[in-house]
Formats: C-alpha cells, sequence, structure tokens
C-alpha cells in the first residue's frame, strides 16, 4: 500500500479553488487513488459546528479567539479524519489548512506569527501538506466573483484591504515553503488553471 498523501487548497475568497476541487477529485480517481475530500474550518461534527460559530456574520469575536476555534477545530479534524486517513494509505485532498489561518488570522487580523506557530505546533506536530496548491487571483478579481453571493459571510464581508493582507501573507507563505506550495494564477481561463493543475500533480505524483 502507498503511503497517503496530504494535498491542500488555498486562496483568497472568490479565488475560485473550490469549483478546481472536482476536477482533482476526478482526476486523482481516474488514477486508482482512493481520495478522501474534506475541508477547513470543518470536515467533523464538531468541526462543522465551530465552522457555523466562525462564518456567522452576525456574531464578533476577538481575533485570537477566531484563530483559537480555527485550530481547536483543526485538532477535531486531524484527530477524526486526517490522521486516520493518511494511516490507511488513502488521499486527503482538504479545502484550506494552516496556510489560511496564516493568512487570514496572521495576515488579516494580524494576530501574532509565533502565536500561530505555537498552535501549530500544538495542533499538528510535525504533520504537514505533501503539495499546497494557492490559486491567486488579484484581490479585485476574487471581490468581483463573490459580489453576487447574497449572504456573504463574516469573511467574504471584509473590506479590500483586509484581503490585500491576506493575499499578501499568502504570497509571503509561497516563498518561504518553495518546495511545498506552489503558485497557480487562477485568473486565467478555467481550462488554463485545469492544464496548470494537471502539469503540477503530473510532475509532484507521477500516477500512473
Ligand atoms: P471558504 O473555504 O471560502 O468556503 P466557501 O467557499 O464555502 O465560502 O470559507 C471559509 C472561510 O474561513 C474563508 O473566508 C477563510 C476562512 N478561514 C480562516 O480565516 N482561517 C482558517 O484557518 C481557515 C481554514 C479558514
Amino acid at each position: 500500500m502507498s503511503p497517503g498523501k496530504f494535498i491542500t487548497l488555498e486562496g483568497i475568497d472568490g479565488a475560485g479553488k473550490s469549483t478546481q476541487l472536482a476536477w482533482i477529485v476526478d482526476f486523482l480517481q481516474g488514477n486508482g487513488v482512493n481520495v478522501v475530500v474534506t475541508r477547513e474550518p470543518g470536515g467533523t461534527p464538531l468541526g462543522e459546528e465551530l465552522r457555523t460559530l466562525l462564518l456567522n456574520s452576525s456574531l464578533t469575536m476577538h481575533p485570537e479567539t477566531e484563530a483559537l476555534l480555527m485550530f481547536a477545530a483543526r485538532r477535531e479534524h486531524l484527530d477524526k479524519v486526517i490522521f486516520p486517513a493518511l494511516s490507511r494509505g488513502d488521499w486527503v485532498i482538504s479545502d484550506r489548512f494552516t496556510d489560511a489561518s496564516f493568512a487570514y488570522q496572521g495576515g488579516g487580523r494580524q494576530v501574532g506569527i509565533t502565536k500561530l506557530e505555537n498552535l501549530e505546533q500544538w495542533a499538528q506536530g510535525v504533520l504537514q501538506p505533501d503539495l499546497t496548491l494557492y490559486f491567486d487571483v488579484p484581490v479585485e478579481l476574487g471581490q468581483q466573483r463573490i459580489a453576487g453571493i447574497k449572504s456573504a459571510d463574516r469573511f467574504e464581508k471584509e473590506q479590500t484591504e483586509f484581503f490585500q493582507r491576506v493575499r499578501t501573507a499568502y504570497l509571503a507563505r509561497v516563498e518561504k515553503y518553495p518546495e511545498r506550495m506552489l503558485l497557480i494564477d487562477a485568473s486565467q481561463s478555467l481550462q488554463k488553471v485545469q492544464e496548470a493543475i494537471r502539469h503540477i500533480m503530473e510532475k509532484v505524483f507521477p500516477l500512473k
């Protein structure tokens, strides 16, 4: 049994990563891979409850409370979903993971990086994704894409400057972890984005 791989998808709201997720799953399943598809915050019954609180636009919370809840949901997710799947040899595809905490809580909300690193160490030990696809779009394009959403959540309601800080923090992580985090220009056509993903997957994990 080949060991499982852990792939995460990241990007600012409106980057289009959720659209790509289904395509990546089809691609992997077509190559005979057992895939567990999940998301953060969420992925477990408790995590989904925390997600509801975290995205509720009528609640306010301290930025560090937000960070702690993100990592609480993540701890549960690792225990109930991610670690068991990887140890079975399945692949895990997660729509967001810890890079989102560094980008949104670290960049967006300006929670101290050392605090986030401590939580990361606490929640996940040495585990890191094998591959992170970061879907990059200019903030204006991301905002145009989410403009049509009727009930914007607590993050989608944020202003341009917030998303600029989130994007800058993501780009800094791509620079810092070039082996694991690969940038995909998600302002291109859907077909071009999928070609870029296929190219990366075939190079990083030769499947056949
Ligand atoms: P998102 O993944 O964009 O889901 P949807 O496509 O259904 O809107 O929503 C999750 C939101 O949570 C997103 O705005 C980013 C935010 N988030 C954080 O702020 N920190 C985190 O650690 C994670 C995992 C998500």
